[in-house]
């Protein structure tokens, strides 16, 4: 019963089926607050990245996000543990990137982007694979 409450939440959130999520977009009614910061961390990242892959300067760049654990998820059961402090190391990386904007530190964000979702919500990875500077 467990794993079956386990399995849905993951379903539910689109944890689990990334390929969802361009449908899901046009309607925000069911769309957590945490999916929807998600969101819009992705798209900040793509515009950093696509400067970094022109060359162009990023030291104006700052990032500035509301922490992950304190938003409302599709559902809460299946992300209480651990989430909070990776929540917290990613706000660390935020905040050295914000210190430093640079290359390497935009790599860091994204590892930790990658770190949380291995462990919590493996579907969105391969879209967050979007970020990796090749
Ligand atoms: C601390 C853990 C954690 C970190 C760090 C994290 N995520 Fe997530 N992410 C989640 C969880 C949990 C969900 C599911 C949220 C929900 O459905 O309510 C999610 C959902 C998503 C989604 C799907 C949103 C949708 O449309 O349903 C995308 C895309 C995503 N994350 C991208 C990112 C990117 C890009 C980063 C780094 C900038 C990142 N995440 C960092 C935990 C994390």
């Amino acid at each position: 019963m467990r794993v079956f409450l386990i399995m849905s939440a993951l379903f539910f959130s689109g944890c689990i089926n990334s390929k969802e999520e361009s449908t899901t977009i046009t309607d925000p009614n069911d769309t957590s607050e945490m999916a929807l910061l998600m969101r819009d961390m992705f798209e900040r990242l793509e515009v950093i990245k696509d400067k970094i892959e022109n060359n162009e300067n990023l030291s104006e760049e700052q990032l500035s996000f509301a922490s992950i654990h304190s938003q409302e998820a599709t559902d809460s059961s299946f992300i209480k543990v651990g989430l909070v402090p990776m929540s917290e190391g990613y706000s660390r990386i935020i905040n050295q990137f914000n210190n430093q904007p640079s290359k390497e530190n935009y790599k860091s964000i994204v590892n930790s982007c990658i770190n949380c979702h291995i462990s919590m919500c493996p579907g969105p990875l391969e879209r967050i694979d979007n970020l990796i500077l090749r």
